[in-house]
């Protein structure tokens, strides 16, 4: 059994610990939602367990369906065991629908559709308020070379096949997402961080109704009940 040891690093939603095993960390889902870059935070009852519980179901899916993550263990409602990754400071969104800062940015129809999806990249940097970055400057700056930003494409592509197929066995639409990627020690690329509503956009397909984030970014109404319903139709369509 995997004992956790000293806190790492605490992050917007997250806390993440050593343990016991020097290839693997324990991360700890928080109760915390933020927006705008953190700027604004709130502790809402019950989200890390929520997010936890979403994050784990979907990273054994995805992991079984062959993408490689780092996913290893749920040893509590509140937290995952993970392996250790060197993260690439990148956000990789994805683009299904337009939606959020891609609708605002260019004024098209909301939900108008996209195929094939549109990919960009984030620069992680709290200094910089994660600016978007091309695949030119990524590579400028040696963030991360062609090889390693095709395998980055190709797995954000296979990642949005599946989630998109599974959302929609859920009654759900799945917009748009964020997610990241790490090398393991042997150099592989693997899926990293978390598969929450934190970071889908997602639309209930019978009433249109947002069940993500933006309930909490919009002001909304209450995420927790948002998130719950998230879970049980997940878990419902298995
Ligand atoms: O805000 P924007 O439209 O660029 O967001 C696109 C997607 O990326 C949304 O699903 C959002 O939840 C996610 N995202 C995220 N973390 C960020 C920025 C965006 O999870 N820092």
């Amino acid at each position: 059994m995997t004992v956790k040891k000293e806190v790492l690093f605490e992050g917007k939603a997250k806390r993440v610990s050593a343990t016991d095993d020097p290839e693997l960390l324990w991360v700890e889902y928080l109760d915390q939602a933020t927006a705008l870059n953190g700027k604004r935070k709130e502790t809402i009852a019950g989200k890390g367990t929520l997010n936890l519980q979403i994050s784990a179901l979907l990273f054994q899916e995805i992991t079984a369906a062959g993408v490689p993550t780092h996913y290893v263990d749920t040893p509590d409602q509140g937290s995952m065991i993970v392996r250790k990754a060197k993260m690439l400071p990148l956000e990789v969104v994805l683009r299904n629908y337009a939606s959020g800062h891609f609708e605002t940015k260019f004024h098209v129809k909301h939900l108008l559709s996209f195929k094939p999806a549109i990919h960009e990249y984030y620069y992680k940097s709290d200094a910089l308020d994660d600016p978007f970055i091309n695949n030119d400057q990524i590579q400028a700056l040696g963030i991360a070379d062609a090889a390693t930003l095709a395998k980055v494409r190709a797995l954000t592509d296979q990642v949005n096949d599946f989630l998109t197929a599974r959302f929609a066995k859920a009654g759900i639409k799945l917009v748009d997402f964020k997610l990241e990627f790490g090398t393991l020690a042997d150099g592989s690329l693997v899926l990293a961080d978390e598969l929450s509503p934190d970071n889908f956009r997602l639309v209930d397909d019978a009433t249109g109704d947002s069940l993500d984030k933006d309930v909490f970014r919009k002001h909304a109404g209450e995420l927790q009940p948002v998130y719950r319903e998230v879970l049980r139709r997940l878990q419902a369509s298995k």
